[in-house]
């Protein structure tokens, strides 16, 4: 028995302590600088600490400031003063390499393919009840064919069905807040707002929602959100999970009521499928198709494949795109300028038309002010990566295992990228070119790089102007005086305290 405990012991301090620090040694010989961690929570507790003399995001005449990186990331705005733009930090006992120099970043990524990536193992089983083994989560060959599957649902003849899927729910928000302001409450908190409808949305482009099971599954995706969210774990240290139980065992329980749900929905669909009813026309209808109609094996999902895409979909899906849409009202509101613009290219475009699939491409000038959107609040704050060999960049190496961790805010605020303006809202930067002026082609990242790039981009960019759309021609907004600014890091880049607003039918 006590061997036995020696053995453990042993074991956990060579899989905590040693390897660590052997890697560290292997990463320092490389010549990759950074914060000295310490056993066992690496740099962890330097991340928590409140920060001192970061410049404030607003001032006393309520200007709002977009130079957000030192205040969402101070600490790696701290490291990147004493190390430069790449570096070597610890979550717990996890080596990550922080890379803000999109040179660095080619030159890390030329010669490597998507497949020969991983996502970093400690974020895996962090998200495990969101994401499964989705397509955000497998890699290798496994991937592959993930990806191979999925890509073709995404093809802009099946878009052009699922923008009919987004009108419903957008204008049902929309009728909601005429009938608030009609009531005497012009105060909505968009965040809020949009955040439920990008759920409805992605439910309903998902997996559909037009029967109690789907309804049921779109509650519990959301309640599982919520309980994710809350827990404010720390990620990358050993038995972290053990720290907040509660939280563990009911997104276990919540995941397992969805995946049941799932697997009745798609059990039906297939029956209906194979008596040869049509389809149903979203993601989950046009990847059964695809399984059934190339069931030759390596081609097609199995059914708990499929159950995880349709989670995949919603958490990778709704938020991010609502945080867009979110970030851009914001910067609507603060440029009227650039409201009445975008009113002015709908109706050139739309008129009195209805909006449909083709227009969308039209409105040019609303995809100008979704890049610089999602350049200055990108929803997504950073990519990640895990070394599954050993890599070279030039004449160093980054081992295999090494976690990387790309920060996408740094690079989307870098004057030596974007020049001196790069904190100014100006759409017009990207009128020419579609990385928006950036001296360098991997500067601006908002849905990732290479073959892993997000693989919703296109339906996002057509959720984003079919809601703007709809919200631009029936109201305008301006900031309610209770908005406060302070974009946070929670999973995704949000607003603190959520984006009131004060609207006005037009
Ligand atoms: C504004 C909205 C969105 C943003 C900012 C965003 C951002 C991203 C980013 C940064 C990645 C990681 C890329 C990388 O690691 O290089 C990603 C991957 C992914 N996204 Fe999105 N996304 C958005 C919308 C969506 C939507 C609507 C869907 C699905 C319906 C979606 C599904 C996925 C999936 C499945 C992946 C994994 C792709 C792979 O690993 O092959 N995303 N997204
Ligand atoms: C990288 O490390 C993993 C885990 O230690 C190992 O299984 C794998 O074989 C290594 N890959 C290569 C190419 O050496
Ligand atoms: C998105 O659309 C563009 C242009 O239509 C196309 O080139 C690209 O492959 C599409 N991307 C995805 C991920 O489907």
């Amino acid at each position: 028995m006590e061997v036995f405990f020696l053995f453990l012991i042993l074991k956990v301090l060579l899989l905590f302590w040693v390897t660590p620090l052997r890697v560290r040694h292997r990463l320092q010989k490389n010549g990759f600088g950074g914060p000295s961690p310490r056993f066992p929570l690496g740099n962890i507790e330097e991340m928590k600490k409140k920060q001192e003399g970061v410049t404030p995001l607003e001032f006393a005449d309520s200007i709002i400031s977009h130079d957000i990186h030192s205040n969402v990331f101070p600490y790696f705005a701290r490291w990147q003063k004493a190390h430069g733009k790449v570096f070597v930090y610890w979550l717990g006992t996890e080596p990550f390499l922080y890379v803000a120099d999109p040179e660095f970043l080619k030159r890390m990524s030329t010669g490597v393919l998507g497949k020969s990536w991983g996502k970093p193992n400690v974020f895996k089983h962090d998200r495990q009840p969101m994401f499964g083994k989705g397509l955000v989560m497998v890699e290798g060959d496994e991937w592959v064919r993930h990806r191979h599957v999925i890509t073709p649902a995404f093809s802009p003849a099946n878009l052009k069905v699922m923008a009919d899927l987004m009108m419903e729910p957008a204008t049902k928000m929309l009728d909601k807040w005429t009938l608030m302001v009609n009531s005497g409450n012009p105060e909505i908190d968009f965040e809020r707002e949009i955040t439920t409808t990008a759920g409805e949305i992605i439910a309903r482009t998902s997996f559909g929602l037009s029967n109690q099971n789907g309804r049921e599954v779109f509650e519990k995706l959301r309640d599982m959100q919520i309980t994710l969210f809350n827990s404010n774990r720390y990620v990358g240290v050993p038995f972290s999970k053990f720290m907040s139980p509660k939280q563990t065992l009911k997104a276990k329980k919540l995941g397992e009521e969805i995946d049941e749900l799932l697997l009745s929905i798609i059990s039906a669909r297939k029956e209906s499928i194979l008596s040869g009813s049509p389809p149903q026309r979203d993601l989950l209808g046009l990847l059964l198709e695809g399984s059934l109609s190339d069931g030759r094996k390596g081609k097609s999902l199995t059914t708990k494949e499929l159950v995880d895409e349709c989670k995949t979909f919603f958490f990778g899906g709704h938020e991010t795109t609502a945080l867009a849409l979110t970030w851009t009202l914001l910067l609507l509101a603060l440029h009227p300028d650039w409201q009445e613009q975008l009113r002015e290219e709908i109706q050139e475009v739309v008129g009195d038309k209805t909006l449909d699939y083709p227009m969308l491409s039209a409105l040019r000038k609303m995809g100008w002010v979704m890049n610089e959107a999602l350049r200055l609040y990108s929803p997504a704050p950073n990519a990640q990566r895990q070394a599954r060999e050993d890599i070279r960049v030039d004449d160093l190496v980054i081992p295999n295992g090494t976690n990387m961790w790309i920060d996408v805010v740094a690079m989307h605020h870098d004057p030596a990228l974007w020049g001196e303006d790069v904190n100014e809202f100006r759409p017009e930067r990207f009128k020419d070119d579609i990385n928006g002026g950036c001296k360098h082609k991997m500067g601006f990242l908002p849905f990732g790089f290479g073959g892993r790039m997000c693989v919703g981009r296109n339906l996002t960019t057509m959720e984003y102007k079919v809601v703007l759309t709809l919200i631009l021609t029936r109201f305008s907004f301006s900031l309610s005086p209770a908005y406060r600014h302070s974009p946070s890091i929670l999973l995704s880049l949000r607003p603190r305290h959520g984006l009131p607003l004060i609207i006005h039918p037009l």
